[in-house]
């Protein structure tokens, strides 16, 4: 089996007074995207950069597709395209001439550029708009040329560090499209966001960052899961009805709010949903209020990274 785009182990990195990373692993599987999500300062952009050899760890092993990316720096490099936080484009220059500047950088020759140049340019949108000044573009249409210039020397694993941070809803979504088009022609994707719902929409997994350290791997679903999963709240509307309720049903009562919470059991929320429902009908029992809850990233993430929860894998 050819080795994993990427593999970290146990990688730290401290500034001065600062660890940036302590002790992270992280390992990518080929033709997924993969999310490394986190809060401002957890260690994001430093990962990004120990693994596309811009900046040295002090410690572990980074393997890009099985080159080391301290001792093979320049393997690596052949390896990898890289969208960082700042964009690496000339806003005084066309967006054909940025790729094929790009292109030359990267020791095509004129015309292979030119021509890798119209094709990137097609598959992300931007033919109409290649023969313009970067600066008259959209966040959106530039974010998506920052990475087209990334993918000039097909990459097989592409680094985005926080591709939509600024972006309105609009540019978010096609980046995201253009994002999800690069994973199809083949390219691998590790992006690190802020953000759960671009998480969620794109990756196929997610892994959260705080502090430098790894708090949480999985899918989105798994990460939900973490958090106790799906629960079935039933609200009635007076305290008899409240009595009753508690007696039948297996739950977390709340008297204030004559709620009883009850945890979804392993056939799933919407087959615990069924079995509550069926039983209060039966019973006769009324109810003002009956809702399956399924906690969100944004709850999961909340959970993970307060400084008072206990770290959890
Ligand atoms: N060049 C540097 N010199 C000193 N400290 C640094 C340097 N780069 C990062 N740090 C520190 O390392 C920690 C991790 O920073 P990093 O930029 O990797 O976080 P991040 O997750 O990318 O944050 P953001 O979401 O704000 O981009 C922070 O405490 C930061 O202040
Ligand atoms: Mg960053």
């Amino acid at each position: 089996m050819p080795p994993p785009p990427l593999l970290a182990r146990a990688v730290h990195k401290r500034y001065a007074d600062t660890t940036a990373l302590d002790g992270l692993d992280l390992e990518i599987a080929s033709g997924t995207i993969h999310a490394l999500l986190g809060p401002n300062g957890a260690g994001k952009s430093t990962a990004v950069n120990v693994f596309s050899t811009l900046t040295r760890h002090d410690r572990g092993e980074v393997l890009v597709a099985g080159h080391d990316v301290r001792r093979q720096a320049a393997r690596v490099r052949a390896e990898i395209g890289l969208v960082g936080q700042a964009t690496a484009l000339d806003p005084m220059l066309h967006g054909r001439e940025n790729l094929v500047m790009f292109g030359r950088l990267h020791g095509l020759a004129n015309s292979a550029a030119r021509d890798r140049a119209a094709e990137l340019l097609e598959g992300f949108g931007l033919a109409d708009a290649a023969d313009r000044k970067v600066s008259t573009y959209s966040g959106g249409m530039q974010r998506r040329l920052d990475i087209a210039a990334a993918l000039i020397r097909r990459p097989g694993l592409l680094f985005l560090d926080e591709p939509t941070t600024g972006l309105d809803p609009r540019g978010r979504l096609d980046v995201w499209a253009a994002i999800r088009r690069v994973v199809e022609q083949g390219t691998t994707v590790l992006l690190t966001t802020q953000y759960l719902d671009e998480a969620d929409q794109l990756a196929d997994r997610i892994t959260v960052l705080g502090a430098g350290r790894v708090i949480a791997e999985g899918t989105a679903g798994e990460l939900k899961d973490g958090l106790g999963g799906d629960r079935v709240i039933v609200t009635v509307p007076d305290a008899t009805a409240f009595a009753r309720m508690v007696d039948l049903l297996d739950g977390e009562p709340d008297p204030d709010r004559r709620q009883v919470t009850v945890a979804a059991g392993p056939a799933g929320g919407t087959h615990t949903l069924m079995t509550v429902v069926r039983s209060l009908d039966a019973a006769g029992i009324r109810v003002d209020d009956l809702v399956l809850r399924r906690p969100t990233l944004d709850e999961v993430f909340l959970h993970l990274t307060a400084p008072t929860t206990g770290v959890s894998r």
